[in-house]
């Protein structure tokens, strides 16, 4: 049961994009086990990206992200990293393919209204950054025997 971390950025929370997000991972037959809206501290972020310190785009980065409400999720399910950013397509929304959700709703990369985990590893690590024990849910949905052989 593997799961990856997906954020609704602050973009795509002002471009009301919340339910179309979510509604992409829900058709594909993946398991919401987490949800929430916050606006993250700078500190937060900077511990969630701490791998893109160096960049020179990290300080506008950490300012667009804590310009607003975002949304955070966990999603689970079969290869649920590896789909997950396929469903979310290419960084630069301008190499994202028609399909995917940057390549139908954004254009500029500082402004791709979503965030997803880039491997296992990491999924586990955001969604425990951003989730405490408890707020991740354990369940099984009804219609699981339809989605999995
Ligand atoms: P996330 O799912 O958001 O982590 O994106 P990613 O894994 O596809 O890309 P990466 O982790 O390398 O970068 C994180 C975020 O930084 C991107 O989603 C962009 O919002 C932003 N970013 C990455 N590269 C650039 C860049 O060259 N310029 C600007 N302005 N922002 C960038
Ligand atoms: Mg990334």
């Amino acid at each position: 049961k593997e799961r990856t971390f997906i954020m609704v950025k602050p973009d795509g929370v002002q471009r009301g994009l919340v339910g179309e997000i979510m509604k992409r991972f829900e058709n594909r037959g993946y398991k919401l086990v987490a949800c929430k809206m916050c606006t993250p501290t700078k500190a937060h972020l900077e511990e969630h990206y701490r791998d893109l310190k160096s960049k020179g785009f990290f300080a506008g980065l950490i300012e667009y992200m804590s310009s607003g409400p975002v949304v955070a999720m966990v999603w689970e399910g079969k290869e649920a990293v590896k789909m997950g950013r396929m469903m979310l397509g290419a960084t630069n929304p301008l190499q994202s393919n028609p399909g995917t959700i940057r390549g139908d709703f954004c254009i500029d990369v500082g402004r791709n209204i979503c965030h997803g985990s880039d491997s296992v590893e990491s999924g586990k690590r955001e969604s425990e950054h951003w989730f405490k024990d408890g707020e991740i849910q354990e369940w099984s949905p009804a219609q699981s025997k339809w989605v999995y052989e």
